[in-house]
């Protein structure tokens, strides 16, 4: 992260909503690199870095949480009549702002379903889900937003606290075969750290709108879940076939086994020169076991 202050000069302020998974881990990251991050969460935190925001009721910052701010990134997905919580709200605020840069975490959902094919940032979205169909409107709303957007596509966002681990604890695992089934996957650091070369390197890298984001190696689920079992240093249950466990996985989780995808991250990586600091689910799990094994 050396280059940070290259271009991205410092007395910047970062207001992110959405201070779940990913918007706290990338509020801490860009903390640690001098900058003021502030979150926001839908109740009230004692916590001086968080603001409350809550697009169901109407709870919007005090205006005073705007001062100075360069930088936005909304880590909120859609809401329940699929509009975008934080361009419903404050829209026409943030349009007042003239800020720097705005950032928003889509999915790559809306690619849709390719039998197995690689997706890319120039294919034409392709939504099968409702959710998927919300989220491109939300997309489409930020870039006709006027504000200097870039979003982000993510398949499936894991990292210490929230992975397969957690959920073999849980005893909340589904070990599911489906023939030529794959998933792309992306550590939560990697989504911060992506983002934070974009920024350092924006005066240098040609600028681009939307971006993969993910790993370099689509695989199935299986081979994941065992690896972890092979770390856990025990036996993975035997896999039941997805046309025997469908009738028994939640709507949305059916919904994720009916869209096989490789997600390319070579815009990112290749042309940007982004490199993946967990460059498959091997480097990526290992830490998260690493960082469990720390605590316990
Ligand atoms: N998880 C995945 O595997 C995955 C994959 C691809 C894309 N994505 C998308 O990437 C983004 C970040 O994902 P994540 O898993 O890091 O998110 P997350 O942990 O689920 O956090 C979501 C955040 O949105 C806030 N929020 C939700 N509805 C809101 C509303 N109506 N008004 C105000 N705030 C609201 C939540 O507030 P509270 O803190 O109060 O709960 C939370 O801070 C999301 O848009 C997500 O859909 C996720």
């Amino acid at each position: 992260m050396k280059n940070l202050a290259s271009s991205l000069s410092f007395k910047k302020k970062f207001l992110i909503f959405g201070g779940g998974f990913s918007g706290s881990f990338f509020a801490k990251k860009i903390r640690t690199l001098g900058y003021t991050a502030l979150t926001s969460s839908r109740s009230k935190k004692n916590d001086p870095n968080s603001f409350v925001f809550d697009s169901d009721n109407n709870k919007i910052p005090n205006e005073k949480i705007f001062n100075g701010v360069t930088h936005i990134l909304s880590c909120i997905p859609p809401d329940k009549n699929g509009k975008d919580p934080v361009l419903k709200m404050l829209k026409k605020h943030l349009q007042s702002l003239s800020l720097d840069w705005a950032g928003y975490l889509s999915t790559t959902g809306v690619y849709g379903n390719t039998n197995g094919n690689w997706v890319f940032e120039q294919d034409q979205p392709n939504p099968q889900q409702k959710r998927s169909f919300n989220r491109l409107n939300c997309e489409k709303e930020w870039l006709y937003s006027n504000l200097p957007i870039q979003i982000f596509r993510l398949p499936g966002i894991y990292g210490p606290g929230r992975s397969l681990f957690e959920t073999i604890k849980s005893n909340k695992i589904n070990v599911i075969s489906k023939h030529g089934q794959v998933f792309s996957r992306i550590h939560v650091e990697d989504i911060a750290n992506a983002i934070i070369f974009l920024l350092q390197n924006r005066n240098s890298l040609e600028f681009h709108r939307i971006i993969n984001i993910a790993d370099n190696e689509p695989c199935s689920q299986l081979e994941v879940i065992r690896y972890c079992y092979n770390l856990l240093g025990g036996e993975m249950p035997l896999p039941i076939s997805f046309e025997k466990a469908k009738n028994n996985l939640s709507p949305i989780a059916k919904s994720f086994w009916l869209e096989n995808r490789k997600v390319s991250n070579n815009l990112l990586c290749k042309k940007l020169g982004y490199q993946l600091l967990y460059k498959s689910y091997r480097e990526g799990l290992k830490d998260c076991f690493l960082k469990i094994k720390e605590i316990n």
